[in-house]
């Protein structure tokens, strides 16, 4: 009974937050987090190229291990949002719950044949009793990217990763799954 109570408070506080917010006020921050993540992966895409041209897979690992996340703080602080990427198989961020059940449905979409450009999604939730609009886009594996998330991953390289990250679990993707997605919280009050 207390579980039914529970779930069913939740159901309401979850509705009385989508009133707080219109729809025009949704698609304003759906396309505001677009923008943010088009820059994050751009920003990214041109460090990782350069790193790897520059010195190799092994030199471009401090890209995704320093400048991802720096990346990440710089626009953080730009836009007052908090930014970020995650994925079910992480090597460093491990999703919350929220996070999981969205990737979860990308991957359930994919398998149906979406394209990548469908697989977004956002909502208006509660964080630590704080009304927040919430985004998430997912991340296409490329072909630069199995280097050191694919199946077969050079022995150096591994090693390192292995060291810098002993939980490390984002091995193993095929060309073309999804990799992971953008997470972006944005407070309302
Ligand atoms: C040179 C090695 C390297 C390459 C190439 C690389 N990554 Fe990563 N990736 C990492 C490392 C290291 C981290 C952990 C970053 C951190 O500490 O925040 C990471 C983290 C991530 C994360 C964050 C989620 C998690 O697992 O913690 C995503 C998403 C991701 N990479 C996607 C990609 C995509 C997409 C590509 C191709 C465009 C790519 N990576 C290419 C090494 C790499």
């Amino acid at each position: 009974m207390k579980a039914i109570l529970l779930s069913f408070s939740v159901i309401l506080l979850s509705a009385c937050n989508q009133q707080t917010i219109s729809y025009k006020e949704i698609s304003q921050r759906t396309n505001g987090s677009k923008d943010i993540v088009q820059e994050f992966a751009k920003q990214l895409k041109e460090k990782l190229q350069t790193a790897i041209k520059d010195g190799g897979a092994l030199n471009a690992i401090s890209v995704c291990n320093e400048q991802a996340p720096f990346i990440a703080k710089q626009l953080s602080e730009q836009s007052g949002w908090d930014i970020h990427r995650t994925s079910l198989k992480h090597r460093a961020t491990k999703p919350d719950a929220w996070e999981t059940t969205i990737m979860q449905s990308f991957e359930q979409k994919y398998a149906d044949g979406d394209k990548f450009k469908r697989l977004f999604a956002q909502d208006v939730v509660e964080i630590n009793n704080k009304p927040a609009f919430r985004y998430m886009q997912a991340i296409e594996t490329k072909k630069i990217c199995l280097l050191c998330h694919g199946e077969s991953i050079a022995p150096e390289l591994a090693s390192k990763i292995t060291e810098l990250y002993p939980d490390d679990i984002a091995t193993g993707f095929k060309l073309g799954s999804i990799r992971g997605a953008f997470s972006i919280v944005q407070y309302l009050d």
